[in-house]
């Protein structure tokens, strides 16, 4: 079923600075939305602490790995089975696809920055739009794994934690684990 896919997301493109809060959001998104992993070309540290405090504090074994580069990442997944599925505003409808998409157990989602080169779109096995309007990839990137996934991850338990909520009507309850 959705829940025990293995979905790995990575982040094609540097400008590291610049693209700070954005890189951040992608990792919780990913992490929040049961993907396993993220690959980076680069890695803050601010930002790699930033994460591995949330993944502590509110459990599950998320990670944020540095590659030596997007293609060594796509030729890496390739090699272990994964479906590499690049989005981009330009791709095939994602409603077109999903169904295809759904029968993968293991994938690699890829995303861009502010520019993409030519070969990620030659050497992605699925280059996916979700719309063909121009927007975001955490907007992206959090619709696809929605409809991957068909919802199962809204459900997902995350492993040992510091913290959990008790989801309520009004107000916040935060259960203390340790
Ligand atoms: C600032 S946008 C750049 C838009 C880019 N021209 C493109 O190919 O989609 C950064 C990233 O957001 C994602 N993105 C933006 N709009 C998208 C859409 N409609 N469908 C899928 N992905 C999208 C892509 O991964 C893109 O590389």
């Amino acid at each position: 079923m959705a829940a025990d896919k293995s979905i790995r997301i990575l982040r094609i493109g540097h400008r590291f600075v610049r693209d700070y809060r954005t890189l951040t959001h992608l990792c919780l998104v990913s992490r929040a939305l049961g993907a396993e992993a993220v690959y980076l070309e680069e890695i803050d540290d601010g930002l790699l602490e930033g994460i591995r405090e949330v993944t502590e504090a509110w459990g599950g074994d998320f990670q944020v790995l540095k590659v030596p580069s997007w293609k060594s990442a796509v030729s890496e997944a390739k090699k272990e089975g994964r479906t590499v599925v690049h989005l981009t505003m330009y791709g095939m409808p994602l409603q077109d696809k999903v169904g295809e998409l759904r029968k993968s157990q293991k994938l690699l989602v890829a995303v861009g920055g502010p520019k993409v080169p030519a070969e990620a779109y030659q050497l992605s096995d699925y280059n996916v739009a979700v719309t063909s309007q121009p927007h975001s990839e955490i907007a992206a990137l959090a619709i696809v794994l929605h409809e991957l996934q068909e919802g199962e991850e809204l459900k997902k338990e995350f492993g040992p934690a510091k913290m959990k909520i008790i989801p309520s009507e009004k107000g916040k309850k935060v259960e203390k684990l340790t």
